[in-house]
């Protein structure tokens, strides 16, 4: 299986040389298993993604009897399942926002959205963060800030990155409130020598993913509204990641109580059951289209199975209040973490909001990083691999290991995960320098 794999498929953002397979063949809950038996802990939900779980009956059911009623339409049909799937997603976002345009994951969705927010607006600029990941399609590789986007440069035009509030390495202030003002204040002055009038939009991963699992300092989402709303600069929260209940809310903007103007979704929507992202506007900018064209589509737009998906995968996240155990095991995982950081020389310290942490690994007292900004330290893949031995699949990413589990783990999973992670971790304690 793994050599067919190898031979005839390419693996994505690898050296087809170094690629490593698990040979995955199926999954329960918290856990998945591989071809040779083994059984593992699921801390990454495959891509950040399987958030109600492995194997779910009520997902799978769904989508079954959405292929026996109608596996497919024009993308310009009237099904039952598009006219479920909207009315029931615009019950969970909050406010107006009630109008999407369903594409197949999250590049695609943020890809729409660049679009929409240039046509809405009459501008073409688009502002975003240096520590982002926003997509591999053209557009959302150059909103990306994180180096994935250095291959595909020089990209098309229009793109500014902007620094992050709550980097670690340098920073805007001690407090969260100054870290606020701060980075509120730079922002405005971008804003000035870009021309107010010549931006768009700002795109944010509400909570940032794979580069940090960092929440904005607080008032800073609020700070953000106000100054985008006051520039008529359209605000576009990617809740790809973060968003249907990993951070304990339904989506990571509503910690602050904002209304974005655009809202991209994707992984969580259907947890991964089937490709669907979306874009989510707020009722007036939709109508903007009433007398223009939205001038895109794609042949799976509003997808029947994959919104089938979504139907059910929301309701598996109200029916068993996985949004609201999301928040309830949070301090669990910050004790786990700190309980890791006294244990383990290696581990500087970490976060978590809701069932979304990273820890952050160092190789001596002062905090140096294994590797660094964008450097692969060998001893992060014997971690990786050492984890497996532990049987855990986790994310590990230059000097840092993420816990994204299943939103449906239950407590004694979850702590055994940490007890896991504490056994691999003797790998990187025995590079520990000092
Ligand atoms: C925050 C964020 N935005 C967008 C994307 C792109 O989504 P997709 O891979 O479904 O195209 C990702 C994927 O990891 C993501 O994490």
């Amino acid at each position: 299986m793994i050599r067919l794999c190898r031979e005839h498929s390419l693996y994505s953002w690898s050296r087809q040389d170094s690629v490593e397979p698990l040979a995955v063949v199926g999954g329960e809950g918290a856990w998945f298993w591989t071809a040779d038996g083994k059984r593992l802990l699921d801390f990454n939900s495959q891509t950040m993604s399987v958030t109600v779980g492995h194997g779910e009956r009520r997902v799978i059911d769904a989508m079954k009897a959405q292929l026996d009623a109608l596996p497919y339409a024009y993308p310009g049909a009237a099904t039952e399942i598009r006219a479920r799937a909207g009315q029931l997603l615009a019950s969970v976002l909050p406010g107006d926002l009630d109008v999407f345009f369903f594409t197949l994951g999250g590049s695609d969705a943020n890809e729409s959205a660049i679009k929409a927010a240039r046509w809405a607006t009459g501008r073409h600029k688009i502002l975003s963060r240096y520590r982002s990941y926003h997509g591999a399609t053209a557009g959302a590789m150059q909103l990306t800030g994180d180096p994935r986007r250095w291959a595909t440069e020089p990209g098309p035009p229009g793109f500014i990155h902007v620094l992050d509030p709550e980097p670690y390495g340098y920073s805007f202030g001690a407090t969260a409130a100054e870290r606020t003002a701060r980075h509120l204040a730079y922002l405005e002055e971008v804003i000035r020598m870009e021309g107010p009038d010549q931006i768009a939009a700002l795109f944010i991963e509400t909570v940032t993913g794979t580069n940090g699992v960092l929440a904005p300092p607080d008032g800073w989402l609020r700070g953000v509204r106000e100054l985008t709303e006051r520039h008529g600069i359209l605000l576009v929260c990617d809740e790809v990641m973060c968003g249907f209940g990993r951070t304990g809310r339904w989506f990571a903007f509503e910690h602050e109580g904002i209304t974005p103007d655009i809202v991209t979704m994707a992984k969580g929507l259907t947890s991964s059951y089937a490709p669907l992202g979306a874009m989510a506007l707020r009722r007036g900018l939709a109508r903007r289209f009433d007398e223009r064209v939205f001038q895109t589509g794609l042949t799976y737009h509003a997808h029947p199975v994959s919104l089938a998906a979504a139907v059910a995968n929301v309701e598996v996240l109200q029916q068993d209040g996985l949004v609201a155990r999301a928040a309830a095991l949070e301090p669990v995982v910050r004790e786990e973490i700190d309980r890791l950081a006294a244990a383990h020389p290696s581990v500087r310290g970490g976060r978590a909001i809701g069932l979304f942490a990273m820890i952050d690994l160092q190789r001596d007292a002062s905090g140096q990083p294994f590797g660094g900004f964008n450097a692969k330290h060998p001893l992060m893949h014997d971690l990786y691999v050492r984890l497996l031995e532990e049987g855990l699949f986790a994310y590990v990413r230059w000097s840092t290991l993420m816990v994204l589990p299943p939103l449906c783990i239950d407590e004694a999973d979850l702590r055994e995960g940490f007890a896991r992670v504490g056994r691999a971790l003797d790998v990187m304690d025995a590079a520990f320098e000092g």
